[in-house]
């Protein structure tokens, strides 16, 4: 029997930021003072792999992990990447497995041990609601994230950037420890692709688990008419997204979507008729540019529960992002020079991204080029069929070589940033390669400044997420 979790809605959701950026320690203190804190599952096996060679310096992912239901798995995790004291200075971080439509037992193993780590740490010591965010893009890696995510008793799973009708079922299916045969996306393929996830190869669910509620992010009503129609993928609510938002947006609809200044152009077709998406009868929250007092009174207005808000909780000082970059950004608002530019071509999931622009980082155009490309993190890359049946992966900001001998076709893939690496340097866990050269961040934010002025006037040394809370509620 399943029971669904009781909770009252929360008014306030911190988005999910990856990579790393809303970590377990930003979403505990979040569910600690009444709104709903996300963790982001992006990446998050090379997160913890990398946290693990830095030493786990306060033992909180060796204490997470006694709890994880299987502990050959998690001795086997630590075998491989726990280096007591930490790694050396300059010396690289050992690469994980990537993640394939057929990935090995230890590959899927680790990113549910992963996911159950950064829930279970965010769920630790209040009863709050926690959440996870997941990318629909990263398909490959979903089913064991959810599973991760239900054994450390995850309230809310949340996924956009793709069209997520699987999910529902995906979460009803592992909340009864059934295997899962999701159907993959791949490219150029004359015959289907499924990933098999088999939760009995991991772990037993206790008998009577909770239904973690799901949130589709969604940037269109169609979307929403879409998935509530239907049983199998009906979600329990939607976060509506709107293009002032940080990290990806949807891609404009207008034909003529790119502006004079290089940045993608929205128009007033690119926002949701909210009243559309109410017609569905399910609770949503409203994301991009709400993060005001007036935001969340006018999403209430809107007939909105509340309001999903990211940038400001970025900058909160228990974010994942380094306390460098964190200075930067504030120095510039300060100085009222804070530049977000919409990129349409930066991502290599060929959505628009937003994009700081930062000294010292990726937005620099000559940084961007002096890096050499290489793809080793992988989470971007798709799978696609070769003329003998058998598969690939190819991302459009690998080499370029590797990329066209792979048959790529994007012509955005001159200038298509590494996010994973770049992401990872955000939160501190940046690669070194062997000549030296250290990965160089490259910061999103929301396009909409105006709670983030007006929050670094009334915390000029800057703020904690429980002022971010204060401040929406005031
Ligand atoms: C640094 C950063 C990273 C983000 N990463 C993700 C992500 O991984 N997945 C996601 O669904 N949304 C992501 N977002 C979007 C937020 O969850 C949220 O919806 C958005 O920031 C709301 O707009 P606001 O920044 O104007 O408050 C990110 C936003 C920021 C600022």
């Amino acid at each position: 029997m399943l029971t669904e979790s009781p909770h009252i809605e929360p008014d306030i959701i911190q988005g999910g930021m990856g990579i790393a950026v809303s970590s377990w320690k930003l979403a505990r203190e979040v569910a600690t003072h009444g709104a709903l804190g996300v963790v982001s599952g992006t990446a998050i096996d090379s997160v913890i792999a990398r946290r693990l060679q830095d030493g786990d310096a306060d033992g909180s992912i060796r204490k997470a992990m006694r709890h994880f239901p299987n502990q050959q798995i998690v001795h086997e995790i630590l075998e491989m990447y726990f280096i007591e004291g930490g790694k050396a200075q300059g010396l690289p971080y050992t690469l994980l497995p990537k993640i394939t439509v057929a990935p090995t037992c230890f590959a899927t193993n680790l990113i549910v041990v992963s996911t159950f780590i950064e829930v279970w740490l965010a769920k630790e010591g209040h009863s709050g609601l926690v959440g996870i965010n997941a990318l629909q893009k990263i398909q490959m890696a979903i089913p064991a994230q959810i599973y991760g995510a239900i054994l450390a008793e995850v309230d809310y799973i949340l996924m956009g950037a793709g069209i997520p009708s699987e999910v529902p079922s995906i979460i009803r299916d592992l909340s009864q420890n059934k295997v899962i045969t999701l159907p993959i996306d791949v490219a150029s393929a004359k015959s289907k692709h499924f990933l098999k996830f088999d939760p009995h190869l991991i772990a037993s669910l206790p008998h009577s688990p909770r239904l973690p509620k799901f949130l589709a992010i969604i940037s269109s009503h169609a979307l929403a008419a879409y998935l509530s129609r239907d049983d199998t993928t009906r979600p329990d609510g939607f976060v509506v997204e709107g293009f002032n938002a940080g990290g990806h947006n949807a891609p404009p609809r207008s034909k003529d979507s790119m502006g004079e200044d290089g940045q993608s152009k929205f128009t007033d077709i690119d926002s949701a008729d909210l009243s559309k998406v109410a017609k569905t009868g399910l609770p949503f929250w409203l994301a991009g540019g709400y993060g005001t007092p007036l935001g969340l009174a006018e999403a209430k207005k809107l007939g909105a529960v509340g309001i999903q808000v990211g940038s400001l909780f970025a900058l909160a000082k228990e974010s994942g992002l380094t306390d460098e970059l964190r200075k930067k950004v504030t120095d510039l608002v300060v100085q009222d020079s804070m530049k977000v530019r919409t990129d349409p071509f930066a991502s290599p999931t060929g959505f628009p991204f937003k994009i700081v622009q930062l000294d010292g980082t990726l937005s620099e155009s000559e940084l961007f080029r002096e890096r050499n490309r290489l793809c080793d993190l992988g989470y971007l890359r798709v799978p696609f069929e070769r003329t003998n049946g058998s598969l690939g992966y190819r991302c459009p900001a690998e080499p370029l070589k590797t990329y066209t001998f792979k048959k790529g076709e994007s012509k955005n893939a001159p200038v298509a940033h590494c996010l994973c690496n770049a992401l990872m340097a955000d939160v501190g866990l940046g690669q070194t390669r062997p000549d030296g050269y250290k990965e160089l961040p490259m910061l999103t934010l929301g396009s909409d400044l105006a709670g983030i002025k007006a929050l670094s006037e009334l915390h000029v040394a800057g703020w904690n997420s429980r002022d971010v809370l204060d401040f929406l509620r005031s």
